[in-house]
């Protein structure tokens, strides 16, 4: 295991497994539907790919950067954009995909943002959800695992954009916020 890995929190098998269930109940909830996927860059990315291949169904995917005003683990609420959607979207469903939901804030403002384009629809889709550390009133529309308050990296979930290719979810050792490895 990596060095700066404590544990695994959630396995490659798990993972896999979960994307499944929820690719599913997607498939399901959006027959008939024009769905869009918006992933969030850069740590929805592996989750992402991983959904689309389970959906059975005919969706379009796009992406934007959003960037919070804060240090690397801590979001602010308060939210730029960086890269826009490239289409209007008044004709679709939109889904929300995310890696983790922490404070909520960054979701908060991007769904009031979507919303505001008057979408048929806008839900999310998260892979992790913290609740425990939730600010802003933000409930996953589907969520792949609830995991408690602890700095997770792995399947595009990064610490200073390392682990990101981890292919498994694992907890940080203390020593790496300590100590910044190569
Ligand atoms: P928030 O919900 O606005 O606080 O921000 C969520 C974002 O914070 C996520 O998209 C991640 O980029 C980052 N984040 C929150 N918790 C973790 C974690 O445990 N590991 C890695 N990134 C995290
Ligand atoms: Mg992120």
């Amino acid at each position: 295991m990596e060095k700066y890995i404590g544990r695994v929190l959630i396995s490659r098998e798990d993972l896999g497994k979960r994307v499944a269930e929820l690719g599913a109940e997607i498939t399901r909830d959006y027959a008939g539907k024009k769905l869009l996927i918006l992933g969030i860059l850069k740590g929805a990315v592996p989750f992402m790919a991983d959904l689309i291949r389970e959906i059975k169904l005919p969706l379009a995917y796009d992406f934007m950067i959003l960037s919070s005003y804060g240090d690397s683990t801590q979001s602010s609420g308060v939210v730029r954009i960086l890269r826009d959607l490239e289409s209007s979207v008044e004709d679709v469903h939109i889904l929300i995909a995310e890696d983790i939901i922490d404070t909520g804030l960054t979701l908060k403002y991007l769904r009031e943002n979507l919303r505001a384009r008057n979408p048929l629809s806008v839900k999310v889709i998260t892979l992790l959800d913290k609740a425990a550390r939730r600010k802003a009133d933000i409930t996953p529309d589907y969520n792949g695992f609830s995991i408690p308050d602890e700095f997770v990296v792995g399947y595009g979930l990064d610490f200073n954009e390392k682990y990101r290719n981890l292919p498994y979810i694992g907890v940080l050792k203390q020593e790496a916020h300590e100590e910044e490895g190569p």
